[in-house]
């Protein structure tokens, strides 16, 4: 009954998996019996931890501290200095506050054999009981267990019982963590570069930790990164699950115990109890004269005659069989032969069952974290405690084959981990004081993004007057479109797109029913974008004559509608002046050109006769016509893309700058230019500047170089690099890499942003990039990245709400309902962009009621319709 067969084992380690998943789940916690209790610990030590640390070891029946001097050289060389203070019986049975004050006293005298008075120690605290831990330093304790039994602690933070202790005893110790003991033992084995990852610990009692994913920790709040699970392992089974297993020798034992019905799976492993497991055997077989026919054996009707550590001597000695006489010969016994090599026999088994039951529990979490890392084959190392760690490596490898496990033995028990432990929470602390030291001018409140708000709304109204235009860096440029698509447009048009990520000609029907496209991505080299005028729209006319071959449609002359997404000042829907070339584009000749005329020489040049063109239009009129032509209620539009930009219908009695005051017009605000002037310098960081010098337009778009994608991975990586340098980041190793301009590219951030994307998958971008990140390298990579994503959502968030807002006032409404035609990679791709700009604007413009549309067919499409109102205005 004693042996358990492997596949129960393996049976077992299913029900402990399903367990644990249930201890983890915010809805199913309340069931499970292994607890899963969150510890805080995010980080592994990084080798660079220095100083000293004081800890506190509360043990069986005794208290030990340490004083563990950490190098900084990767953990290598810890000098450790401990005192070991025997417990009187009492305190573990008497009243809480007599123990903490015992422990404090056991430090006061510690400090005192090396230490002034005066000086101040960080302390870790082991505490290997089952607690309920809200941060690294506060824990209430679920309930004693291994006799333990102190009265006013359960329910209470034991870190604030032991500060108050300390602080009766006048010493200068601040208890920064708290900690189970197989925490300590899993950080004693993490060395630089050998991080370990789990550990079990048999002793007294039994337990395991392992580091989960912390998104799958759902008591706690953390969704980044991993936090350390203390599993309390030892209740698993406190349901009816291990019932099969149980024998009545256990049953016996069990009931004997401080705390019946708790702690199964503790009672078949732990050492408190194999020694009574084997006194209950050894009782059974005297019982039916198998064993001592010739003593008598009332004696091992005694509680605790029997202690583990003789079982273990029995069994692992050379001369067990002579221990094992001994052994019994000192309980008054007269064994036989045969009755010693029984006893042996009883203990092996005993052993070995707690061994693999132990196999069982480690093989659940090995394969739970290969699961939950997506991993086909885990490599982890292991910290173990307890003596009876040797015999389970082998069932655990029948158990869990997709894992490769390495032991590693803990040298000098938990109390050099807990050091660890301490010196990383103060290492990380600083860490994110840095940090938050270097984003908090990437983080706006309501009340900066308000002022922004206000500052658009300021420059909107000098953009639209006639005298004050000038002044205003958002130019506010009239479009000479007055109405949004009415359904009614028809016929057949080229259109061209210029100016985001592709440039594009297409050939556009619109019919009564259905407006259908077709096609072709060209590619136009920067040797063009940033040459000569000439050569590009040279380079222009020849995609067109190409697109118009392939599609047979040389010989029409269709009327053409041309998106150039740059700013443009118009002078009619078929003739706009160029303003400035932005994102990227530098070709020469082009400013202060008409873009049309420079289209309609470069068709001469190339001897193309039948080039007709009748409207050009910004991307975000394009966008806008586009989505308008299924939505009438889309009079905005936005491009967040490469650029930004928005534009809307404005009332013509508000646009001073072009005659007459009947209807609308659509207006190209051009709000990438926003701040030009000076008036958002509140808002740049440093980081901003250093991107903007770098550009080919330094000083100008600086509102767009806050928010679109071709600049977002380069604040990132300004940032990053200031991180290297404050050491936060890459253990302050130089990334020559990331001096490369551009190397981090804004698709990065929308990939690294995914929500529950494995953080390996972070990893691999960042090596990728030879960028030689750990784990919590990319949790921090992440996080800059949505510090540096979120404030451009809530930036474009706060234009937008200016401009809802002003069409509410222009029109009279209480409420206003709208919808945006949008486009572009960022806002496409981006994984929270969107969510994040429609929040804030709720927040920033409560009155209006907003739909963002995705335009889908690119705007291409909205030229084509622009072209068909202008044929129609012309006549036949
Ligand atoms: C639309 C247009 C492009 C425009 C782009 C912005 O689809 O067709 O002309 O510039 O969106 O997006 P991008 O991310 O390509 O800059
Ligand atoms: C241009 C705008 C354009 C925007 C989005 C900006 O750089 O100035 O005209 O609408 O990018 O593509």
């Amino acid at each position: 009954a004693l042996t358990v067969p492997l596949e129960t084992l393996q049976v077992l380690k299913g029900h402990m998996m399903q367990d644990m998943r249930k201890g983890l789940s915010r809805q199913m916690h309340a069931q499970a019996t292994m607890q899963m209790l969150p510890t805080f610990i995010c980080s592994m030590p990084d080798g660079t931890e220095k100083g000293d640390f004081l800890v506190a070891e509360l043990c069986q029946n005794y208290v030990r501290t340490l004083c563990v001097t950490l190098l900084g050289d990767g953990n290598q060389r810890p000098q450790v200095m401990y005192k070991i203070f025997d417990m009187p019986m009492n305190i573990m049975q008497g009243k809480g506050e007599a123990l903490f004050s015992f422990i404090a006293k056991c430090l006061r005298q510690f400090l005192a054999g090396f230490s002034s008075p005066q000086r101040r120690f960080p302390l870790g605290f082991v505490f290997p009981f089952s607690c309920k831990q809200t941060q690294l330093d506060k824990a209430e304790l679920t309930s004693w267990s291994k006799g333990f039994k102190c009265t006013g602690v359960e329910g209470k933070d034991v870190v604030q019982l032991l500060q108050s202790a300390i602080n009766k005893e006048e010493l200068y110790v601040d208890v920064v963590a708290l900690m189970n003991d197989t925490v300590g033992t899993m950080m004693t084995s993490s060395v630089e570069d050998k991080a370990c990852e789990v550990a079990i610990i048999i002793d007294a009692g039994t337990n395991s930790c392992f580091m989960a994913e912390a998104q799958q920790v759902e008591m706690v709040e953390e969704s980044s990164g991993r936090m350390c699970v203390n599993t309390e392992w030892g209740c698993f089974g406190d349901d009816t699950t291990l019932s099969g297993i149980m024998t009545t020798y256990d049953q016996r034992v069990d009931k004997e115990s401080s705390n019946p019905g708790k702690k199964r799976f503790e009672k078949l492993v732990g050492s408190l109890y194999l020694g009574e497991i084997v006194r209950h055997v050894l009782v059974a077989l005297a019982a039916e004269k198998a064993v001592f026919t010739g003593s008598n054996a009332g004696i091992l009707r005694n509680k605790d005659v029997l202690k583990t550590h003789q079982v273990l001597e029995i069994i692992n000695h050379e001369d067990g069989m002579a221990r094992t006489r001994s052994t019994l010969e000192t309980l008054g016994l007269r064994p036989s032969e045969r009755d010693c090599c029984r006893v042996q026999q009883v203990c092996r088994v005993v052993v070995s069952r707690a061994a693999a039951l132990c196999a069982a529990g480690l093989a659940a979490i090995l394969t739970h974290m290969c699961q939950s890392r997506e991993l086909e084959q885990l490599y982890v190392n292991i910290g173990v405690d307890g003596e009876l760690y040797r015999d389970y490596t082998s069932v655990t490898g029948l158990l869990a084959p997709e894992c490769t496990i390495t032991l590693l033995p803990s040298v000098d028990g938990t109390g050099r981990g807990a050091a660890i432990v301490t010196a990383v929470a103060l290492r990380l602390a600083d860490q994110r004081r840095e940090v938050d030291q270097l984003l908090s001018p990437l983080r706006l409140s309501r009340s900066d993004l308000q002022r922004v708000q206000a500052l658009m709304r300021q420059e909107m109204d000098l953009g639209l007057g006639k005298e004050t235009n000038a002044r205003s860096s958002v130019r506010m440029l009239p479009t000479y479109v007055r109405a949004t698509p009415d359904g009614t447009e028809r016929g057949e048009f080229l259109a061209l797109d210029l100016g985001g990520t592709n440039f594009r000609v297409l050939v556009v029907r619109v019919a009564e029913d259905s407006i259908r496209m077709a096609s072709e991505i060209y590619v136009i080299p920067t040797s063009i974008i940033q040459g000569t005028g000439v050569e590009l729209f040279n380079h222009i006319v020849e995609c067109i004559m190409d697109f118009q071959l392939k599609q047979d449609l040389m010989e029409q002359i269709l009327p053409l509608g041309f998106t150039f997404s740059f700013p443009c000042q118009q002078l009619g829907l078929d003739k706009a002046v160029l303003l400035s070339w932005t994102k990227g584009f530098n070709a020469s000749g082009c400013v202060g050109q008409d873009v049309v005329q420079l289209l309609r020489d470069a068709a001469l040049r190339k001897q193309h006769f039948t080039l007709k063109v009748v409207a050009v239009v910004n991307d975000t009129v394009g966008t806008m016509m586009s989505c308008g032509y299924d939505d009438p209620k889309c009079e905005i539009g936005l491009i967040v893309g490469t650029g930004t930009n928005a534009c809307y219908m404005e009332e013509m009695r508000n646009v001073g700058t072009v005659e007459g005051n009947e209807g609308r017009m659509c207006i190209n605000m051009e709000w990438g230019a926003f701040g030009d002037n000076g008036c958002l310098d509140h808002i740049f960081t440093n980081f901003d500047q250093m991107v903007d010098e770098k550009t080919i337009n330094p000083g100008k778009q600086r509102f767009e170089k806050l928010i679109s994608g071709m600049y977002l991975g380069e604040i990132v990586r300004y940032i990053l690099l200031a991180m290297v340098e404050k050491r936060v980041l890459f253990r302050g190793k130089p990334c020559p890499k990331l001096q490369t301009k551009d190397i981090f590219q804004t698709k990065f951030l929308s990939t690294i942003e995914i929500d529950g994307l494995a953080l390996k998958k972070v990893l691999a971008i960042l090596r990728d990039l030879d960028l030689h990140a750990s784990f919590e390298d990319s949790v921090l990579v992440r996080e800059v990245c949505q510090t540096v994503s979120l404030r451009a959502a809530q930036l474009c968030a706060a234009g937008m709400a200016a401009v809802v807002e002003k069409m509410r006032e222009n029109r009279g409404l209480d409420q206003l309902i709208v919808t945006v035609g949008v486009d572009g990679t960022l806002y496409k791709m981006h994984p929270h962009f969107s969510q994040n700009l429609q929040q804030t604007l709720q927040v920033l413009a409560p009155k209006c009621s907003v739909t963002f549309l995705q335009s889908e067919d690119g705007s291409g499409k909205g030229a084509a319709l622009v072209a068909a109102v202008a044929c129609r205005k012309a006549g036949p």
